[in-house]
């Protein structure tokens, strides 16, 4: 065995049984394409086609030469949580206090947070199809087993209620719904969500992650509602936002998850062992 395969021995289960983030390799491969001077179209990665709005850019240049370049608190600043939990009331219909927001450094570290901090092993993460490729490699880096379920074009690639009440088990922990979705854009029906939510509430131990990246990348007539909006919702759902996508705001790394203060914790205990200086 060479060295390289001796050191992979030496890692572990988790790491090994987890794969990089393929868009990122494929994100790599085309910059070095890139860089080597081939014309290489870019499909791989949710980039917006616009900069970054100017009063944001000019906001974040003010901050940083006013001095505002020092840790923040474990959740992110009052002032945002506040911004934010104002947003999801005006926009969104759901009322979070700032201690119910926790932001991070994109939402793909909010998600891979909640998996971590939610699911114990061999608990089930119920992953629509097509998906964004990191949850089930974030499901298994959590112990959890990713539970895939096909969706096809005949429905606009949306979840059918039916198959998803007849996979879930008693180790169901949480169903990851994307909406507008990425891959496949689609834009989950109010009345559909209703059908999903009555299927949650019969499964206490079920919560929702539901992905609201792309809240603002929608065509009409389309709509945008949000899972914890719903009856009885609210209590059993993470609602996972940020700014990359409707601000262009990628490369800021900026994002958040909201819901009940006990799940927020327990995303924040983590956040505060990887990202915060202080011990
Ligand atoms: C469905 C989905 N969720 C989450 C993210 C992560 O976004 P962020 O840049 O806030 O980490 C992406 C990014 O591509 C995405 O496509």
């Amino acid at each position: 065995m060479d060295m390289a395969g001796k050191e992979m021995k030496c890692l572990s289960e988790r790491v090994e049984g987890v794969s990089t983030s393929k868009a990122m390799l494929i994100t790599d491969r085309a910059v070095s394409l890139q860089q080597s001077g081939f014309p290489v179209i870019r499909l791989e990665v949710g980039q917006p086609d616009f900069h970054t709005p100017t009063p944001v850019s000019l906001s974040g240049i003010n901050a940083i030469q006013q001095g505002h370049t020092t840790y923040t608190l474990n959740a992110g600043t009052l002032q945002l949580r506040q911004a934010i939990s104002h947003k999801l009331k005006q926009e969104n219909g759901i009322s979070y206090t700032p201690d119910e927001i926790l932001v991070s450094n994109g939402a793909k570290q909010s998600i891979a947070q909640a998996m971590l901090a939610l699911c114990s092993p061999q608990d089930e993460v119920i992953i629509p199809a097509p998906y964004w490729g990191s949850y089930p490699e974030m499901a298994k880096l959590a112990g959890a087993i990713p539970v895939i379920l096909p969706t096809s074009i005949d429905n606009n690639f949306l979840l059918d209620p039916k198959l998803l009440q007849s996979k879930i088990t008693p180790r169901s922990r949480l169903l990851t719904l994307c909406s507008p979705s990425n891959p496949t854009g689609s834009v989950y029906p109010k009345e559909l969500l209703q059908h999903i939510a009555h299927i949650v509430a019969n499964h206490p131990r079920l919560l929702v992650l539901s992905d609201e990246i792309y809240e603002h990348i929608i065509y009409a007539p389309a709509t945008h509602t949000s899972f914890a909006s719903l009856p009885g919702m609210w209590d059993r759902t993470l609602t996972v936002n940020g700014f990359s996508k409707a601000f262009a705001m990628t490369g800021w790394r900026l994002g958040y998850i909201a819901g009940p203060k006990h799940f927020v914790a327990a995303c924040a205990k983590l956040q505060s062992l990887v990202c915060t200086a202080l011990s």
